[in-house]
């Protein structure tokens, strides 16, 4: 177990960069929004109490997000630099001793590891531990400054001279204090700069004497970008995507193309699954082993047994049962389970239903509400009729059924076990077990009795 901290995230700038109505932090990459992320990371290092600071537009959407992280936020208003934010978030917590991170709210990629490294260089004694990454030029970043091996100062890119602005050693971003260290000096900040904005990075000047700022170098920047824009979240997706993928594939699923493969966070995928190109598993998912998905295939809070086939189909907030197979082009839109050994085939949607094991609706149909038992075959062209206009019905189907093609089932109604529909059939009222209907409106099939 890591040992405890304390941090402060920013996330009360406007993200102007984005050219976008809803606030930067908010922004969305492989399924959750960036602040997630940083709160996530923090937690993993050892974080138990964090403030964000927000503004009013970030604090009225946040509330469900930082809920989960036992965070909470405090609202900076102005916005006067990422000075100004620390001093309003350390208002926000009762003063303690020990160690106190600041992230910023768009750097999803930061790992855990990486906000430990600057938590440790305090705990070992420095006053600030401050993440540094070697990047290429040129660059937005504060250049770290230093003279000999010890960290001076840190300029911003606006701010620099030109002998300063070839430096290629940057201000990551990330940073961990002592909190009496800080407190003692985040009232001094001044906004004599470019921007006239109060920069959290002028700490690192006023901390700097008796060598008590310990540079962290990170050695994968692009684990440190910040997320300024649009494109900037695209290669932020792509990086997390293609560490998501690898996840998976050291732990033994083929993933025939990371590169067309979209996962989210907190996966769990069997061994020996494989996944073809051009296909996103999203939400609160299980995929047993064995599982063949994709391609073009969309899957998002469903549960997949193993040994399952699912080509060319979207699958949302759905059980599967073992070796059942899906697709292609079928559509389980909600709340469904299926058993083992089910087969859906092209064209056919489900929503609200329960197929029991080895049913099949191998074409064009629509199954809602509706539970069907063990091994009946729903014909092509089987629709429920579940909707009145005003309510929805439910239809019971029993085990080996055999629904004729071309059947409309008028909800509420019940089929028994081992009954037949003819082609064509408008089933209206009950059928009995065993028996045989056949037309519009579905009658019973008289035998004829022989002569
Ligand atoms: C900042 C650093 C820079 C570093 C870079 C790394 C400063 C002055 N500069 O620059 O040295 O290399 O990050 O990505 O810190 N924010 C607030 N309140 C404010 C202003 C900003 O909460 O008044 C938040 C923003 O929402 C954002 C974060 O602070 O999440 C950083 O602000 P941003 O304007 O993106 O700083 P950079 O210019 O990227
Ligand atoms: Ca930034």
């Amino acid at each position: 177990m890591p040992q405890a901290a304390r941090a402060i995230v920013l996330a009360a700038g406007m993200g102007t960069r984005m050219k976008s109505a809803r606030p930067k932090v908010l922004h969305e990459i492989c399924g959750r929004p960036m602040l997630w992320y940083t709160l996530r990371a923090l937690a993993a290092a050892g974080v138990t109490e964090t403030v964000v600071v927000t503004n009013a537009v970030v604090d009225a959407q946040i509330a469900q997000l930082l809920a989960p992280f036992g965070a909470r936020s405090v609202i900076q208003d102005p916005q006067r630099g990422t000075g100004h934010a620390v001093q309003t978030g350390l208002r926000a917590l009762a003063p303690a001793s020990g160690v106190l991170a600041v992230a910023y709210g768009d750097m999803p990629l930061v790992t855990p590891p990486i906000f430990g490294a600057a938590l440790a260089a305090v705990r070992a004694g420095a006053a600030l531990g401050l993440t540094t990454a070697r990047m290429p030029l040129p660059s937005s970043f504060g250049r770290v400054i230093r003279c000999g091996d010890a960290v001076a100062k840190i300029v911003e890119d606006r701010d620099c001279t030109p002998a300063e602005r070839a430096v290629d050693e940057m201000n990551a971003g990330i940073y961990a204090y002592d909190e009496a260290a800080l407190r003692a000096v985040i009232d001094d900040l001044r906004d004599d700069n470019v921007q006239r904005e109060y920069y959290l990075t002028d700490t690192v000047e006023l901390l700097a004497a008796g060598g008590r700022v310990v540079p962290v170098v990170c050695a994968d920047h692009r684990l440190v970008l910040g997320v300024n824009d649009r494109v900037e979240l695209a290669n932020a997706r792509a990086i997390l995507n293609a560490s998501l993928c690898e996840e998976h594939m050291r732990s033994g699923v083929t993933i025939v193309d990371p590169a067309t493969t979209y996962l989210e966070p907190d996966l769990v995928i069997g061994r020996d699954s494989v996944i073809y190109p051009n296909t996103s598993i999203g939400g609160k998912t299980t995929i047993g082993e064995c599982v063949t998905l994709g391609p073009n295939t969309r899957i998002a809070n469903a549960v997949i047994a193993a040994g399952v086939q699912i080509t060319e189909s979207v699958v949302l907030d759905t059980q599967v049962g073992e070796h059942a197979r899906i697709g292609p082009f079928a559509h389980l839109r909600q709340g469904n389970v299926l058993g083992s050994d089910v087969r859906i085939g092209n064209f056919v949607e489900l929503k609200n239903a329960m197929l029991h094991a080895a049913v099949k609706a191998s074409h064009l149909t629509y199954l809602g509400d509706t539970e069907i038992g063990e091994r009946t075959n729903i014909g092509a062209g089987t629709i429920t009729a579940n909707y009145d206009g005003t309510r929805k019905h439910r239809t019971e189907i029993g085990a080996d059924v055999k629904i004729g093609s071309n059947s409309t089932l008028v909800a509420p109604v019940r089929i028994g076990d081992g009954a037949l529909t003819g082609g064509g059939s408008v089933v209206i009222r009950d059928v009995a077990d065993g028996d045989r209907v056949a037309g519009n409106p579905a009658r019973p099939l008289i035998k004829k009795s022989p002569v």
